[in-house]
């Protein structure tokens, strides 16, 4: 069996996920890994047995080609990404990059425009597409007259990468954690209208109970339009890290209430009956194996979020930011 060969930019939190969804599969090997980082890099080389070591993209780039690589996982931080894209792109090698996939938007547009040339396959790490309770939320909308409530949240504790603390370096919650719901309500609605946000700071003390740095959002709320009467109020927080409300969404619609708990499971209650499903797949496995079969047979189409459907969820999360700063409601051209 010819095994899909794989190369691995960053190997911290999120990459090992990766990593251990790719030992999974007996039709992959990963062969080279790329990290600063020498505990990091020397640990992921002995967990997948990759062979070639690097110490970043650019060493990679420089010794691979299409011929000794079939894919790429790119896992680093949000403003970790320089030609770390456009030189896969032009060397022709499919890749899976995580979200967000970089705080500059004319750098994505780019990006995006160069895979579009190319017609190269490409995946964004939204693995809640993938996560068989968002496949039945989507299934079952359908079913029911169209408009409402959706109410949506992801409400916590700060998460421990260095990079999470300031604003500047992770877009702020909604861009780097949230997006998941962002993208989520696009999967479910569509195109937004419109989207309204309001921040705010003051609850988390910088060197007391974050680093010292710490200058990102302590919350954020925001009003997203859809069509069809549709319109989600999504609350993202990182004040809350021993005590939480249940996250994920909640869709109210006029004959039933579907609250899908993040990750974890979906009751749907009507008046007659109240049915609790209980999460059934490994979401990052199915999105990593969706990719790999996309490289190995060169069909892309069932990609649930390539590269360029992924900015779009991008897109807003900044429209957000955005309307946070200026206090204004951010209007979207409907597409064509
Ligand atoms: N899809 C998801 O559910 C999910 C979950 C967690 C994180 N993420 C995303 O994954 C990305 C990485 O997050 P993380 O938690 O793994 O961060 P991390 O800080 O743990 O890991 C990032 C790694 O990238 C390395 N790196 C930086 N520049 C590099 C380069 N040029 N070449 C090679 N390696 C480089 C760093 O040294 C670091 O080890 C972020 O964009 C984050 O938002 C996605």
């Amino acid at each position: 069996m010819k095994k899909t060969r794989v190369g691995l930019i960053g190997c911290g939190g999120r990459q090992n996920v990766h990593i251990d969804a790719l030992l999974q599969m007996e039709d992959v090997e990963i062969v080279a890994v790329a990290e600063p980082l020498d505990d990091r890099r020397a640990a992921a080389a002995a967990k997948t047995g990759a062979k070639r070591q690097y110490k970043n993209h650019t060493e990679l780039y420089d010794s691979e080609s299409k011929e000794t690589l079939d894919a790429l996982f790119i896992a680093i931080e949000p403003t970790a990404h320089t030609d770390t894209e456009t030189r896969a792109i032009e060397m022709g090698i499919p890749f899976l990059v995580e979200k967000p996939m970089t705080l500059d938007l004319k750098q994505a547009d780019r990006i995006a425009a160069m895979i579009e040339e190319k017609k190269l396959i490409t995946a964004v790490g939204f693995q809640d597409r993938y996560l068989d309770l968002m496949e039945m939320v989507k299934e079952e909308l359908p079913k029911h007259k169209q408009g409402g409530i959706v109410n949506g949240a992801w409400i916590g504790g700060i998460p421990g990468v260095w990079w999470w603390q300031k604003k500047s370096t992770c877009g702020g919650q909604l861009v780097e954690q949230n997006i998941h719901l962002v993208d989520g309500l696009r999967w479910l609605f569509g195109e937004p209208l419109s989207v309204y946000a309001i921040h705010q700071s003051g609850m988390i003390r910088p060197g007391i109970d974050a680093s010292p740095e710490y200058d990102t959002d302590d919350y954020s709320i925001c009003l997203i339009r859809f069509k069809n009467n549709v319109t989600a109020c999504l609350e993202s927080a990182c004040y809350s890290k021993d005590v939480r409300p249940n996250c994920g969404l909640v869709v109210i619609l006029d004959d039933m209430v579907i609250d899908y708990r993040l990750r974890n499971n979906l009751i749907m209650t009507t008046k007659d009956r109240t049915v609790d499903i209980k999460r059934g797949n490994n979401q990052t496995y199915s999105l990593d194996r969706d990719f790999i079969d996309a490289v190995k047979t060169g069909d892309g189409s069932h990609i649930r979020s390539p590269y360029q459907d992924g900015l779009k969820s991008l897109k807003l999360a900044f429209a957000a930011n955005q309307s946070m700063e200026t206090g204004e409601v951010v209007y979207f051209k409907e597409e064509e």
